[in-house]
């Protein structure tokens, strides 16, 4: 199995500094030809990065801890759990950039309204205080959640073709792999995503006996 991932940084256009990079038209140009924006002063940035960046970090995930890969084949009712815990730890869009429309405050941190704050996602799924011992890859966690799409208004409106996508690949795969082992990968590096630029992992198939 070999995932080769273009990503190298490039240099970031005005419109795209603050945002993972995509895969083409943004929405925000879209939205500007149809005389619609999305929200002030942002362009979003759908979608084919993001899916294979999950696709290959949860293939790693299995790899580097088998007993769960074991756990999903003898149960499939855990796949929408092993999808929303490969997501918590390994978070394919850490941050997120957004202008504030109105002033808010937290933890007692006053921000103004046209402030332009980032939003820690990546953070928020490992937060100790949510996750106990955080780091930990374990699709029997409950509840199984995370914020990897992100939260109200403009969550992510892929999440469930990402899912679909996901959750039938881990489907397919369970059926014929009973083992990865990790041959080769290496990190991305990417200012806005997270996961691995390559990742070449052998597989021992299922035989009669599982
Ligand atoms: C595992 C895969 C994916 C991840 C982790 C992901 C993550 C995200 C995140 C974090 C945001 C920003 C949410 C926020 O501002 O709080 C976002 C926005 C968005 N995503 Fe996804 N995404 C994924 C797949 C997709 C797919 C498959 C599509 C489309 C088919 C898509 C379309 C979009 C669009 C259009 C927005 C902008 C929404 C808005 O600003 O109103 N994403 N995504």
């Amino acid at each position: 199995m070999r995932s080769r991932h273009r990503g190298a940084p490039g240099a970031a256009s005005p419109d795209r500094r603050d945002h993972p990079r995509d895969c083409g038209t943004t929405a925000r140009q879209a939205a500007d030809k149809s005389g619609q924006r999305t929200s002030r002063g942002n362009d979003v940035t759908p979608s084919l990065d993001t899916t294979i960046l999950a696709i290959t970090n949860v293939v790693a995930l299995f790899a580097e801890n088998l007993d769960q890969w074991d756990l999903l084949r003898a149960d499939r009712s855990l796949i929408p759990h092993a999808i929303n815990e490969s997501l918590r730890v390994e978070c394919p869009v850490p941050q997120f950039s957004r202008v504030l429309t109105e002033d808010h405050e937290i933890d007692g941190v006053p921000s103004a309204v046209g402030s332009r704050v980032a939003l820690l996602y990546g953070s928020a799924n490992r937060d100790e205080r949510q996750y106990p011992d955080p780091a930990r890859f374990d699709i029997t966690r409950r509840p199984s959640d995370h914020l990897a799409f992100g939260r109200g208004e403009h969550v992510c409106p892929g999440i469930h073709l990402a899912r679909l996508e996901i959750g039938v690949l881990l489907e397919r795969l369970a059926d014929h792999v009973a083992r990865f082992e990790i041959q080769e990968s290496r990190p991305l590096l990417n200012k806005g995503l997270r996961g691995l630029e390559y990742l070449e992992a052998a597989i021992q198939p299922v035989t009669g006996t599982g």
